[in-house]
């Protein structure tokens, strides 16, 4: 794949997207109360309008929308409502937070490089849905989570942090879920503030870090 350098932006305004329990939102929600993320939160958006993120951020003041795909005629129409509520708040960066759409052209280019995802799998192992439950199926001996950039295909851009889990042998999926799931709330905050920090690029499918940028992996 030809390299292209592309830079990070500066702006530090998020817009949260989400579909349920919005545990992820909340730990940005808290490393921003606490000064551990240096961002603001300009609204969080759901698919679904009993998703209990929505009271999360409601407790936070934060604004909130909701946008039920199924109002939309198609998902480039709804993709296209998405990209203009976010922009409308003057968004510079979306996080994906336990959102269960895919993310199409419309909304991938009113934001290039600029929509983040966490996953329940160190990628590129797992995608999709349901990956705990296939990472025990699969008998693997370490899972994980992982932050990326999102990009057209499933769960398949550039990787921005990731941190391992040890799966031992009488874990069910819910039970690695939880061990992931507490990755997940100390990850996705420090990734996020490597990405707002500035000064990354991509080439190819990786994500560069400058050499002097924190690094939240932790193996
Ligand atoms: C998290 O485990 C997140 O990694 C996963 O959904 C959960 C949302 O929890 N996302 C995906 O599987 C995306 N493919 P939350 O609503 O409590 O943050």
């Amino acid at each position: 794949m030809t390299s292209v350098a592309r830079a990070g932006a500066p702006g530090r305004r998020l817009g949260v997207l989400i579909s349920g329990r919005g545990s992820n939102l909340q730990s940005i929600i808290d490393a921003v109360a606490e000064g551990r993320l240096d961002a603001e939160i300009a609204v969080v958006m759901s698919n679904r309008p009993a998703a209990f993120g929505l009271e999360r951020a409601r407790a936070a003041g934060i604004p909130t929308a909701v946008l039920e795909h199924r109002a939309w005629p198609s998902r480039d129409a709804y993709d296209e409502a998405l990209a203009q509520a976010l922009q409308a708040q003057r968004v510079d960066y979306v996080c994906l937070a336990g959102f269960m759409r895919l993310i199409g052209p419309a909304l991938l280019n009113a934001f290039p490089d600029r929509i983040l995802n966490i996953h329940p799998s160190l990628l590129p192992a797992f995608p999709g849905v349901d990956a705990q439950a296939q990472a025990v199926a699969h008998g693997v001996r370490v899972s994980g989570a992982t932050v990326h950039l999102v990009d057209a295909g499933l769960d398949s851009g550039p990787i921005v942090a990731q941190r391992a889990v040890p799966v031992s042998p009488t874990d069910t999926a819910d039970t690695l879920s939880a061990r992931i799931l507490d990755a997940e709330h100390r990850l996705y905050p420090e990734a996020l503030a490597t990405i707002l920090a500035g000064g990354w690029r991509i080439e190819g499918r990786r994500l560069i870090l400058p050499p002097t940028a924190a690094r939240p992996d932790v193996v």
